[in-house]
């Protein structure tokens, strides 16, 4: 790209802060209306509620303001990456985002699309496919290296449901072909797919590994998310929840930059709000089974002793093991003794058991509940650089 294209880009950046999202969204209804194969890969609730297109504007936002110098953002297209490679996307489908992307900005710009604009879009846009095709392309590397490891679906069994509270059922995957199943760190996802007959398509979704890694299965753990409205409870969860022991779902293989390196040594503090714990218990669950026992503090809430996965579970580890204390907050006790605290977390009442050197600070659930633990580490004097969030949907939060 040449110094004018760079400066013809960064001039949209105005453009794009307040327009951005309507162009992003007519680009979906453009791409998904004459490519709706790609409607198996993409989440179309995400696209309902508006999140993916939040989510990509704010990347392309973010590329045209770093477009001097875009590596300043390799974090973040390494977590977009990891969510393109969970999700199976290959070089060839840039063309066809790249072309929606460019027929978008001509048609919603109308006669302030020059040739000129037009040409240094076409160049910024291959720029950052070839960075990203890139970095997917060393990432599916590694990943089908590892060993166990696979590129894009794979057939998995359900072995076993187990019934974890209310609202939460785990479900242990086990491959079909019986062969081995690649490693991978707590805190990562894999993704499913799930043939959808209403919609006549697939969907995917992303589910946290619940348990510590092994070579026999996975474990996820889902909540069936129900409305209000029947009309709109969640599809992928509630299709898991109907499923059987024996049926069979496509996987992707484990992928996530949300993640406690197992051969680090920090101590953990982990805070999670309702289903948020998943990639907890997986970080709780490698402590256990490996030699070395990082200090391990874990702050949890959840709505009531009802919705508790992992309750008993967690209580025992709780109790055995010495590396490990565990906070819970109920916004409603039961009747029953219990140890929970009533009402939601607040960090400032724990923070002697939560101030820890070195530590490092993982915080999952709600974006707003996210938000105001961040926020709550942050006012306690903990460095922005040992927090690490992760949200149950497209990364729309910004903190660090
Ligand atoms: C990295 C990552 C890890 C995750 N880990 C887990 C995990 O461990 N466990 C887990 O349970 N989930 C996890 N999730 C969330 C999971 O991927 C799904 O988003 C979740 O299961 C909901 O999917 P669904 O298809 O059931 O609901 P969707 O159909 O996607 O709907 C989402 C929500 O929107 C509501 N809704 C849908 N349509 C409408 C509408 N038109 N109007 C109003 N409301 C509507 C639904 O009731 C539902 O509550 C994770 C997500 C990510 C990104
Ligand atoms: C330079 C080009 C691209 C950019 C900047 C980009 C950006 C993004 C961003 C920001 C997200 C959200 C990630 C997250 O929050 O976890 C995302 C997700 C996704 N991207 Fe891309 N992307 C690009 C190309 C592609 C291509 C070529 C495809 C294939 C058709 C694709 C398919 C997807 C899908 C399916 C998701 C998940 C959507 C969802 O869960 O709702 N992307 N991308």
């Amino acid at each position: 790209m040449n110094t004018s294209q760079k400066e013809l880009i960064k001039a949209t950046v105005p453009i794009l802060r307040t327009n951005g999202n309507d162009l992003i969204t007519y680009f979906y209804q453009r791409m998904l209306s004459n490519n709706p194969e790609l409607k198996n890969i993409f989440n179309m609730a995400n696209q309902a509620s508006g999140k993916q297109q939040n989510a990509l504007s704010g990347a392309v936002l973010a590329y045209a303001e770093n477009i001097e110098n875009p590596t300043v953002l390799i974090n973040t297209l390494k977590s977009i990456g990891n969510k393109h490679v969970s999700l199976n996307i290959q070089p060839e489908q840039y063309d066809i985002v790249g072309n929606h992307l460019i027929g978008s900005i001509k048609e919603v710009l109308g006669d302030l699309a020059t040739v000129e604009l037009i040409e240094a879009w076409t160049c910024a846009y291959n720029e950052l496919a070839l960075i990203m095709i890139s970095i997917e392309a060393e990432m599916y590397q590694k990943t089908i290296n590892k060993k166990g490891g696979w590129k894009g679906w794979r057939s998995f069994k359900i072995s076993k449901i187990v019934k974890e509270s209310d609202e939460i059922n785990s479900f242990y995957l086990k491959p079909e072909d019986n062969k081995e199943i690649a490693d991978f760190y707590p805190g990562q996802y894999i993704s499913v797919s799930a043939f959808i007959p209403e919609l006549g398509h697939k969907q995917p979704r992303q589910y946290s590994l619940s348990s510590y890694s092994n070579s026999e299965y996975y474990r996820i753990s889902v909540k069936k998310e129900i409305s209000q409205n029947t009309t709109t409870d969640g599809i992928v969860s509630n299709a898991l929840h109907n499923k059987k022991e024996g049926d069979i779902i496509e996987v992707s293989a484990p992928a996530g930059v949300f993640f406690a390196d197992p051969k680090a040594n920090n101590p953990l503090v982990l805070v999670s709000g309702g289903v948020g714990l998943t990639p907890m218990m997986s970080m709780v669950e490698t402590n256990k089974n490996s030699l070395q026992k990082n200090r391990t503090v874990w702050i949890h809430s959840c709505r009531n002793e009802n919705v508790h996965a992992f309750k008993d579970t967690i209580e025992e580890l709780n109790n055995e093991n010495e590396w490990l204390t565990s906070f819970v907050f109920y916004e409603t006790l039961p009747e029953s003794e219990t140890n929970a605290i009533e009402g939601r977390i607040d960090l400032h009442q724990i923070k002697e058991e939560i101030l820890i050197e070195d530590a490092k600070y993982y915080i999952c659930g709600p974006a707003i509940f996210i938000k105001v633990q961040y926020q709550s580490l942050v006012a306690l004097g903990v460095n922005r650089e040992n927090i690490l969030y992760e949200e149950f949907g497209p990364q729309l939060l910004s903190l660090n």
